[in-house]
C-alpha cells in the first residue's frame, strides 16, 4: 500500500485545496492530511485564519478525501510523521516549490501544480475591507500603517494628524488631514493615538458616526466615561477595543495560559515596572507627552489585573509631581492589595529602571526580562535551579499584527475577540482617575527640582 502524505491550514476550505487532496489520493492508496495547528499557523507568521482547527479538521473531512487525518504543531514534525506511518510519498502544492526537497532523504517528494486563481488569503480578503483611519501624532502612526500590509481584510485609508505631517513624511499615499470629520467620512474604523485627554471627545465622535474604534489606553480618563463609551459602542453594534499591544505580543499571551496552569503554584505578588526616560533635562514635558500614568500605567497593570483581577480591597498610589497643573508624574508607584496577594507596578518617564515582571507563586516565580512588555522569552524558576524552563516564542510586529487582527476579526464576528475584558479596561480607568482626582495621592519631590504647585 503506498502511503501518501500533504500538509495545509485549509481556512475557508476551496477548490483548489480539494483539487490538491484529489490529486494527492490519486498519488498512492492512502491518504494523510495534516492539518496545522493554530498555534503553529501564528508561530510561521500565518496569523489570519479565521476558522478554527476544528472546523478546518471538519472541512477537509467533509470532502471525503482524507483517510487520515493529523494535526501538524511544530516545526520538524513531517520528518517524524512521515517516518511514524511509513509514508512513500510527500506532495503540497508547487507554491511550495523547492521548499520540501530535504525530506527526499525519507521519501519521494512530489510538487503538484497550484491551482491558479484561487486562495485562503484572496478569499478572506473579499469577505470585508475594513477601511483604517489612524487618528493621532508620532511615529506610532506609521507603524500602525505599515502593520495593517499583514492583516487580510485590513487598509490603512488615512491618517489624521495635527499639522504633525514632518513625522509622516512618506505616508502620502494615503490621506493626510487634519481634518478628524473628513477622515470618519472615508473611513469603517479608527485607531486613536491621540493624547488621552482627547479620548473621550474622539471615541464619542467616532462611535457616533458608526465608526468601530480601537483606542491606545487609556482609553479614557474616567471610569463613568468609558462606562458611556461601552454602552454608546453595544447600541450601535460597534467594537470599541482597548490597544494595549502587549496583550497580544505571544510570550505573554503563553505566560498567561501557564500560569493559569498552575505552574509556580498560587500567585502571591506581580512586580511590574515600566519605565522611558523622555523629560527634558530640567524635567519639564516637551510638548504634550504622555505622563507617565498614561503612558505606562495601563500596560503596567494589564498582569495585575489579568491575573489578580480588578478586586483588589486597596490601592495606594505615590507620585514624584514635576508639574502639579498638568498633573504630569515623573514617575509613579501603584500599590494593590488583594485578600491573597500584592501586587507593585512602577511607571516613569522621568527616570529610568530595570523594566522586569516578576511573578512570584508558592512554588516559583516567573521572570520577564527588560523590556518585558515586548518580549520573545521568559523563565520558569524554582528552589532547585535544574527545574528551571526558558520559553521563547516569535514577536511579530511587537503584538501590533495580531491586535488588529483581533480587532478586525471582532468587526466580522459582531463579538468581541479582544484579549483584553471590559473589566480589565474599567479597572485601568478607575486607577487613572484616582490619580488625577489626586485625593489619595501621596507625593514625593525630587530634591533637585522643587516642587512646581498648582497655579
Ligand atoms: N493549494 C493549491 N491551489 C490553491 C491553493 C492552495 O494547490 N489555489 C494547495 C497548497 O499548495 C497546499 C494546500 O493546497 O498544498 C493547502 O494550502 P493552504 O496554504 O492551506 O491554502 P492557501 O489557499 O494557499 O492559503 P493562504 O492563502 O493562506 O496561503
Amino acid at each position: 500500500m503506498i502511503k501518501v502524505i500533504t500538509y495545509g491550514t485549509y481556512d475557508l476550505l476551496h477548490h483548489g485545496h480539494r483539487r490538491l487532496l484529489e490529486r494527492a489520493r490519486a498519488l498512492g492508496d492512502y491518504l494523510i492530511v495534516g492539518v496545522t495547528a493554530d498555534g503553529f499557523d501564528r508561530a510561521r507568521g500565518k496569523l489570519n485564519v479565521q476558522q478554527s482547527l476544528l472546523e478546518r479538521i471538519a472541512a477537509v473531512r467533509a470532502t471525503g478525501l482524507a483517510d487520515e487525518i493529523i494535526v501538524e504543531e511544530y516545526e520538524g514534525q513531517k520528518i517524524d510523521d512521515i517516518r511514524r506511518y511509513g509514508v512513500q510519498i510527500f506532495t503540497v502544492g508547487s507554491d511550495w516549490m523547492g521548499k520540501f526537497d530535504y525530506l527526499r532523504e525519507y521519501c519521494e517528494v512530489i510538487y503538484l501544480p497550484r491551482t491558479e486563481g484561487i486562495s485562503s488569503s484572496a478569499l478572506r480578503t473579499e469577505r470585508r475591507m475594513v477601511r483604517l483611519g489612524l487618528v493621532g501624532e508620532g511615529r506610532v502612526l506609521s507603524k500602525y500603517k505599515r502593520e495593517c500590509a499583514f492583516v487580510n481584510g485590513l487598509q490603512a485609508a488615512g491618517i489624521c494628524t495635527p499639522g504633525g505631517q514632518a513625522e509622516l513624511s512618506g505616508e502620502e499615499d494615503i490621506l493626510v488631514t487634519d481634518r478628524y470629520e473628513e477622515l470618519l467620512e472615508q473611513v469603517d474604523a479608527v485607531y486613536i493615538v491621540s493624547h488621552p485627554s482627547r479620548h473621550f471627545q474622539q471615541v464619542e465622535a467616532a462611535l457616533r458616526r458608526g465608526r468601530h474604534v480601537l483606542c491606545e489606553s487609556p482609553v479614557v480618563l474616567r471610569e463613568a466615561e468609558y462606562r458611556a463609551l461601552s454602552r454608546l459602542a453595544e447600541e450601535r453594534g460597534l467594537v470599541l477595543m482597548d490597544a494595549i499591544k502587549t496583550a497580544y505580543a505571544t510570550a505573554y499571551y503563553r505566560l498567561l495560559l501557564l500560569l493559569k496552569s498552575g505552574c509556580i503554584g498560587e500567585i502571591v505578588s506581580v512586580d511590574v515596572t515600566c519605565t522611558s526616560l523622555k523629560v527634558t533635562p530640567d524635567h519639564r514635558p516637551r510638548g504634550e507627552v504622555w505622563n507617565s500614568i498614561c503612558a505606562w500605567g495601563p500596560v503596567a497593570m494589564l498582569p495585575v489585573f489579568q491575573l489578580l483581577s480588578t478586586d483588589y480591597l486597596d490601592c495606594s498610589m505615590t507620585s514624584c509631581l514635576i508639574d502639579e497643573a498638568a498633573r504630569f508624574d515623573i514617575y509613579t508607584k501603584i500599590d494593590f492589595l488583594y485578600p491573597h496577594a500584592t501586587a507593585s507596578v512602577k511607571v516613569g518617564k522621568g527616570i529610568k529602571s530595570e523594566g522586569e515582571l516578576i511573578i512570584s507563586g508558592t512554588k516559583g516565580y516567573i521572570y520577564v526580562p527588560a523590556p518585558w512588555w515586548k518580549t520573545d522569552y521568559f523563565e520558569i524558576r524554582y528552589e532547585n535551579p535544574a527545574e528551571n524552563r526558558r520559553c521563547f516564542y516569535p514577536l511579530e510586529g511587537e503584538g501590533i499584527r495580531y491586535e488588529l487582527v483581533s480587532f478586525v476579526r471582532s468587526i466580522e464576528r459582531g463579538a468581541s475577540d479582544s484579549y483584553i475584558d471590559q473589566a480589565v479596561t474599567a479597572g485601568i480607568t478607575r486607577v487613572v482617575e484616582a490619580f488625577y482626582s489626586g485625593e489619595k495621592l501621596r507625593r514625593i519631590c525630587l530634591k533637585s527640582v522643587p516642587c512646581r504647585q498648582e497655579a
